[in-house]
């Protein structure tokens, strides 16, 4: 499946809907108020406050909120779990990057507290993994759990079909302006053992009961399970899909027309 509404809307400037960096679909103008939500050591953070915006950076983990303040000190970094966060003054927008997709608890609620921190009209746009991500990856793994007699692993990512992710933000409040579903095969340069260091680097909790001495055997299951479909001559590729989207806080009081 992949759609999008690339219906013009002021609220989303010029941008075309397909391709745009998630900057560009932002679209930040100089003195908006706007959130970066789980930003991590603030990658898009920087990004955001280079386009004139007053930019606040809200992460849950203390030590990514602690490299974000050090790499930019002239940036406001504070902690918060997106689940649960609140804020004194209502934003323009909030962003967020490869990060929706980790606040598995309860998606219904983060996106209720995106909805109270911004003012009506306002608006959250992110790109998260979408149904279908790492597919691969995610059947070797099970596979070779399996091969191994473990139970099967406790998966730590929530990844949306876009007619979930699109009802739970309409039924939160907001009208969806474009929500894109795409493959975005990538090489897995952070991970020169592929698959394994994969798991070791983004699935460690999957790690935590398996006996020390069977992990290395059965990562290394997982790479030959997962190597036809992502060892390429030239490296290894992830089988990313991602979910974009953009979206406006509906006025208040505002009600479906019959
Ligand atoms: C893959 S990183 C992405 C960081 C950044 N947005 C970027 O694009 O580089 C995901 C981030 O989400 C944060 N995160 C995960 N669950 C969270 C939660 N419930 N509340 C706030 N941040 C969370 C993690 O701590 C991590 O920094």
């Amino acid at each position: 499946m992949n759609w999008s509404v690339s219906t013009y809307d002021s609220a989303f400037g010029y941008v075309s809907a397909h391709g745009a960096p998630l900057i560009d679909l932002l679209d930040p103008q100089p003195g908006e108020k706007i959130i970066d939500l789980g930003c991590g050591t603030g990658a898009l953070t920087v990004e955001i406050a280079e386009r004139g915006a007053e930019v606040l950076g809200i992460d849950g983990a203390p030590e990514m909120v602690a490299q974000a303040s050090a790499l930019n000190p002239g940036l406001s970094f504070t902690i918060g779990d997106a689940h649960d966060f609140t804020t004194s003054e209502p934003f323009d927008a909030v962003a967020s990057n490869a990060a929706l997709h980790w606040m598995t608890r309860d998606p219904d609620a983060v996106i209720a507290h995106v909805h109270a921190a911004l003012r009506p009209g306002g608006r959250f746009v992110g790109e998260l993994g979408g149904a279908g991500n790492c597919a691969e990856l995610i059947a070797a793994m099970q596979t070779a759990w399996r091969v191994f007699g473990l139970g099967e692993p406790e998966l730590p990512w929530y990844f949306p079909t876009p007619a979930e992710y699109a009802a739970r933000l309409e039924d939160g409040g907001f009208t969806i302006r474009l929500l894109e579903h795409a493959d975005r095969p990538s090489r897995m340069t952070e991970c020169p053992d592929g698959a394994a260091d994969w798991v070791r680097l983004y699935a460690p909790s999957t790690l935590a009961d398996v006996p020390p001495d069977m992990v290395e055997p059965l990562l290394a299951r997982v790479n030959e399970l997962a190597a036809p479909a992502l060892r390429r001559e030239s490296g290894w590729v992830a089988d990313y899909v991602r979910l974009r989207f953009a979206a406006v806080r509906k006025p208040d009081g505002s009600t479906t027309l019959p």
